[in-house]
C-alpha cells in the first residue's frame, strides 16, 4: 500500500495528528485511537511536560520502571531506578548487588570529570603562525565567552584550557582548537556548544584583525563547533573484591576457586576477541542505560563514549577487569561516564526527578559512581551465568511470562505452564505446544 505523505504535520493538534495517523495507517482507526490515547496521561501538566521533550509526539512509549535494591555503594546502600525492555536485566543486577552486598559492595573512584568540545576548521595559513598568536586568540575567546560562563563559574565549572590541533598531514588546512571543560553537576552539553559557537565567532574577527596576515589567511572556515561524546577524562572506575573462599559455591558443582578462575578468563576473553568483546560490553550497558534512562540523561552519549574508550588502543576491547593476587578476587570496571544530575530533562521529567529522590539526591561524581556499579553488577551476573549454568535457564524463565502475554494464557494455563517449565527448557515453541495441548485436553473434556 502506497503511503500517504503530508505537508504541516507537526502544526495539526495532538488529536488532529493522531486522527490523521490512525485513518491512514491503521486498519481499525478507532481502536488504535482509543489505544493511544489510553498512553496518556491523566495529569495533563506531567504530560505536557512529556510533550514538550520531542516533537510530533501522539501518545506515550511505556516501559517498565523498575528498582534494584541492596546496591551498596562506598559504604552507602541504594535503591536504584533502571528502565529497559529486556527482562533478566534488573533481576540480574539485582542478585549481582545483592551477592556484594555482603562481601563490601562496590567501591568507585572518579579519576576526573573533563569534558572536551571542538572547533573544527580549514585554514591556508601555516600551523606555526597561528601556534604564535594562540595566546592572543585564547585571551579574545576567554574574553568574548566571559558572560556566557558566569552560572557555570559560580558553580567551579567553566573552560579549563583550549589547545590547538593539527591536522593538516591528514587532511589540508584542517585544524582545530580543542576545548577541555569542568560543567560540575550538570551533563553540560548546552553550555558546551553555547561556548563552542561563540569562540567560533570570536575566531572569525581575531583572523580578521590579524594585519600581518595575507588575504586568504585572514579568511579562517569554522566547519563545526561541537562537544565530543569521547570523554576519556571524564572517568569512574569501581571494584568489589574479596577474599576468594568467600566467593562461595556455584551451581554444578563449582567452587570457588574454580570459579575464581573461570571468571577472570571469561574477561580475559572479552580483552582479546572483539566479537566477544562486544556482547561482554553489551552486558555492561544493560545495567548502565538502564539506570542512564531512568534519570534522563543521554544513554547514546554514554553508549558512544564507552565504546570508543573501549577501543583506545587501536582495538575493541571489553571494559571490565579481573585479577587474582594474595587469595584475593578483584573485579573492576574503569569506564568515561558524562552525565548530569542538574538541567537538561533531570530535573523536569516527572519520573526522572523521582529517581533522584530514590537515590537520596546523588551529585554528578556520586551518580557516576552508582551506574559504574550497576554495569559492573550487570557483567558480573553475565558472566557468573555465562561460565556456570549459562544465561538461557534464567532468561527464558524471565521470558515464560512474556510468552504466555503472547498466547493469551489464562490464569490457569499460566500456572500451569510454570509449574509444568520448572526444570525444562523454555521456548517459544515449547510454551505453545504446551498450552494447545492444556486447550485441547480441556477442549475434549468439555465434548464428552
Ligand atoms: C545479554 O543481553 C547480555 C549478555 O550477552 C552479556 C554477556 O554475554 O556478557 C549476557
Amino acid at each position: 500500500m502506497e503511503k500517504k505523505t503530508i505537508t504541516g504535520f507537526s502544526k495539526l493538534s495532538k488529536r488532529g495528528k493522531i486522527k490523521w495517523i490512525v485513518e491512514n495507517f491503521f486498519k481499525d482507526p478507532e481502536n488504535v485511537m482509543r489505544e493511544l490515547k489510553s498512553y496518556l496521561l491523566d495529569n495533563e501538566e506531567h504530560q505536557k511536560i512529556l510533550d514538550g521533550i520531542s516533537e510530533n509526539s501522539i501518545s506515550n512509549y511505556v516501559l517498565p520502571y523498575s528498582v534494584a535494591p541492596n546496591v551498596r555503594v562506598n559504604g552507602k546502600t541504594y535503591v536504584v531506578p533502571m528502565v529497559t525492555e529486556e527482562s533478566s536485566v534488573v533481576a540480574a543486577a539485582s542478585s549481582a548487588a545483592k551477592f556484594w552486598m555482603s562481601r563490601g559492595g562496590f567501591q568507585t573512584r572518579i579519576h576526573d570529570t573533563e569534558k572536551v568540545g571542538h572547533i573544527h576548521f580549514i585554514w591556508s595559513g601555516q600551523f606555526e603562525k597561528l601556534h604564535d598568536r594562540l595566546d592572543s586568540l585564547r585571551n579574545k575567546i576567554f574574553t568574548d565567552i566571559h558572560p556566557l560562563c558566569a552560572n557555570m563559574s559560580a558553580r567551579g565549572g567553566g573552560v579549563k584550557r583550549i589547545e590547538l590541533k593539527d591536522f593538516s598531514d591528514q587532511m589540508t588546512n584542517y585544524y582545530q582548537l580543542m576545548f577541555f571543560f569542568e560543567t560540575k553537576d550538570s551533563m553540560g552539553a548546552n553550555f558546551i556548544n553555547s561556548i563552542l559557537e561563540q569562540a567560533a565567532q570570536s575566531m572569525d574577527q581575531f583572523f580578521l584583525e590579524q594585519e600581518d596576515f595575507d588575504e586568504n589567511e585572514r579568511e579562517v572556515d569554522v566547519q563545526m563547533s561541537i562537544l565530543s561524546n569521547y570523554t576519556p577524562e571524564c572517568i569512574v572506575e569501581t571494584w568489589a573484591e574479596c577474599p576468594i573462599e568467600d566467593l562461595g559455591e556455584f551451581s554444578g558443582g563449582i567452587n570457588a576457586y574454580e570459579f575464581a578462575q573461570r571468571f577472570c578468563r571469561a574477561v580475559q576473553f572479552a580483552k582479546i576477541d572483539p566479537y566477544r568483546a562486544t556482547t561482554h560490553n553489551k552486558g555492561i550497558f544493560n545495567g548502565i542505560d538502564a539506570v542512564v534512562i531512568a534519570t534522563a540523561n543521554d544513554f547514546r552519549a554514554i553508549e558512544a563514549g564507552g565504546h570508543a574508550y573501549a577501543a583506545r588502543d587501536g582495538q575493541y576491547r571489553g571494559l571490565s577487569d579481573c585479577k587474582i593476587e594474595n587469595g584475593q578476587f578483584r573485579f573492576s570496571l574503569t569506564i568515561p561516564i558524562s552525565i548530569g544530575t542538574v538541567g537538561g530533562l533531570t530535573s523536569l521529567h516527572p519520573v526522572a526527578k523521582r529517581s533522584f529522590e530514590l537515590m537520596g539526591h546523588p551529585d554528578a561524581r556520586e551518580l557516576m559512581g552508582i551506574i559504574a556499579a550497576i554495569g559492573l553488577a550487570q557483567n558480573f551476573a553475565a558472566l557468573r551465568s555465562l561460565i556456570t549454568t549459562g544465561i538461557q535457564k534464567g532468561h527464558m524463565r524471565m521470558h515464560l511470562g512474556n510468552i504466555l502475554i503472547q498466547l493469551q494464557a489464562n490464569p490457569e494455563e499460566k500456572e500451569a505452564a510454570i509449574d509444568h517449565f520448572e526444570d525444562l527448557t523454555v521456548s517459544f515453541q515449547n510454551v505453545r505446544v504446551f498450552i494447545e495441548s492444556l486447550r485441547k485436553n480441556k477442549q475434549k473434556v468439555i465434548s464428552t
